[in-house]
């Protein structure tokens, strides 16, 4: 057989280079990096591939349900239903695995309805939060997009195959891995199709029915067809191993889907089903609000709301989160694992300051986060809006812990003001006790007395907070002719009393102490010759 007949990958490049040039000027440029295919960089003996160590599934529903009550607080029917259909569906994957080794013919003869699940429900009330935990335990690469994102044509927006190679990306490049993983598409409410005045429009129907082949079964090319690089990357490997057919595609079948969407108004959907006596598969009694309506959407009511039908019949598991009350926030706070106390804990460690929060604390906090009516997120709202200055004026102020509790919720700024206060009086405490130290060891090395007086100590604290320097840095500066200047009075016995004057003109002020103590000096030296010629003077006689 004759090699096939292909460029060399300058060429290739250059070839490439040329072609966009012409037809896009200089404003696009082709950049090559020959990398390791994915397949090769496992190396031989790698998982990747081979079957069974890539990925086994071994989890329970209840192991699955235990393992989000650590994080997410209340939704349990949608906690066991998701638990549900992800072990259903890993279970399957398992069993198709086996399958596929043994027996090819039969594997491929088997049948099996994915079970993608629908999630709906208020925003903010823990969906997307409880598809990451699931998909983080199972040990699956996840992907998360919105549906607004997405066009038909994926011209103007991204396209939905896409999100099937950010599953390898997700994956380290592990094609047999990203084939299990798991696509969360949040927000499908707002690609209901535009015969519905409910959702909004973004061709909406077109990008349904894009998702319906992945959703089901496809194969999606590892490169997409814009992706120049990544073609020229294909076409090297191609050359380079010969023309060895590699897998270029991965396939969706052991894909699973998960949207979710807050389908705000399609509760009037429902109501209006409700009232005109349509009964549907179970009609709920009257008087019923909010999460619970929700929880008797029909397949109906979303066909009515903009969803395809061939859309939501592939959809066929259907979980609804509840809105949170202020209890369950308070739980959130004070229980979840993934709690934003805990956050905020980590935020103030990081400036060395301890903050603790008190159960009437959180309350309140979990009540002022109710009316903003953004489920758990208004947790945080709630949070940044109080303690915002308090991350911003604390670290640096001197203040090292503080409480969040009911007075502070009531007035930050009073208890800010405070924290400040203190937090000042501590650092000049500590400012002053570094300058005290410093005069000591001045003192010490010349075998003198040195004093700071409060003034000089307060204009030290003063500047050292204004100028923001180190207060040794400070002294050492203020006072530098001092180490030599302290040499001329070594061993004086009258301390040297460092005032506010010394500290503002501290030469002259050596100076002037110098002078004064050499003239002390010389009288006493006078003082003492005189005394010693009054002695030689007095004895001379009785000589
Ligand atoms: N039930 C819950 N238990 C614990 N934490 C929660 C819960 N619900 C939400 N949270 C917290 O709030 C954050 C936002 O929740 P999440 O992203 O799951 O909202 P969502 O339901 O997907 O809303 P949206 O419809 O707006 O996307 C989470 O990251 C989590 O910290
Ligand atoms: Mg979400």
């Amino acid at each position: 057989m004759s090699e096939p007949n292909f460029p060399s990958p300058e060429e290739l490049q250059k070839k490439l280079s040329d072609f966009m040039k012409t037809q896009f000027g200089n404003h696009v440029s082709v950049s090559t990096q020959v990398s390791a295919a994915p397949e090769e960089a496992g190396g031989p003996g790698s998982a990747v591939g081979t079957g069974d160590e890539v990925f086994e599934f071994r989890h329970l529903p209840r192991d699955i349900k235990a393992h989000l009550d650590r994080y997410v607080i209340r939704q349990d029917d949608a906690k066991r239903v998701l638990a549900i259909a992800v072990c259903d569906h890993y279970n399957n994957v398992n069993y198709m695995r086996k399958l596929e080794r043994e027996d090819e013919k039969k594997a491929r003869e088997t049948e099996y309805t994915k079970q993608n699940v629908i999630l709906l429900g208020p925003t903010g009330v823990g969906k997307t939060y409880l598809v990451k935990h699931i998909a983080e335990l199972v040990g699956v690469p996840f992907v998360k997009a919105d549906a607004t994102k997405f066009s038909e044509t994926g011209y103007v927006g991204g396209d939905v195959e896409d999100l099937v190679r950010e599953l390898v990306q997700g994956a380290n490049g592990d094609v047999e891995m990203a084939q299990y993983g798991i696509i969360y598409i949040d927000e499908v409410d707002k690609i209901a199709s535009s015969a519905s005045t409910m959702g909004r429009d973004v061709s909406g129907r077109g990008v349904q029915t894009a998702l319906l082949k992945l959703m089901e079964e496809t194969e999606v090319p590892l490169r997409a067809p814009n992706d120049i690089q990544g073609q020229l990357q294909a076409a090297m490997e191609f050359q380079r191993t010969g023309g060895k057919p590699k897998r270029q595609t991965i396939n969706t079948r052991h894909v699973l889907f998960l949207v979710s969407g807050a389908f705000e108004k399609i509760r009037g959907v429902i109501e209006r089903r409700v009232r005109q006596g349509t009964i549907g598969f179970a009609a709920p009694p009257d008087g019923q609000q909010g999460g619970e309506m929700l929880e008797h959407v029909t397949t109906a009511d979303f066909v009515e709301y903009g969803l395809e039908p061939e859309f939501i019949g592939r959809l066929p598991v259907r979980v609804v989160c509840r809105e949170l009350s202020v209890e369950d926030l308070f739980e959130i706070l004070q229980r979840s694992e993934g709690s934003i106390v805990r956050q905020y804990e980590r935020a103030f460690r990081a400036y060395g300051i301890e903050v603790f929060f008190e159960e009437a604390g959180l309350k309140r906090i979990a009540e002022l986060a109710a009316v903003e009516k953004t489920g758990a997120r208004g947790l945080l709202t709630v949070c940044e809006r109080l303690l915002r200055s308090f991350k911003y004026e604390l670290p640096g102020s001197g203040a090292n812990r503080f409480t969040v509790d009911v007075g502070l919720i009531e007035d930050p700024e009073k208890r800010l003001a405070e924290l400040l206060e203190q937090g000042q009086r501590a650092l000049a405490e500590e400012l002053a006790a570094v300058a005290r130290e410093f005069a000591q060891r001045l003192a010490s090395r010349h075998n003198l007395k040195v004093e700071l007086t409060q003034g000089a100590i307060a204009k030290l604290v003063e500047r050292a907070v204004a100028e923001n320097i180190h207060m040794r840095d400070l002294c050492a500066e203020v006072f530098k002719d001092y180490e030599f200047g302290l040499k001329l009075a070594e061993g004086t016995t009258e301390p040297l009393i460092l005032t506010e004057e010394a500290v503002g003109n501290p030469d002259r002020y050596l100076s002037e102490w110098l002078v004064k103590r050499y003239r002390a000096d010389r009288r006493t030296g006078e003082e003492q010759m005189a005394s010693k010629s009054v002695d030689l003077c007095g004895d001379s006689p009785a000589r």
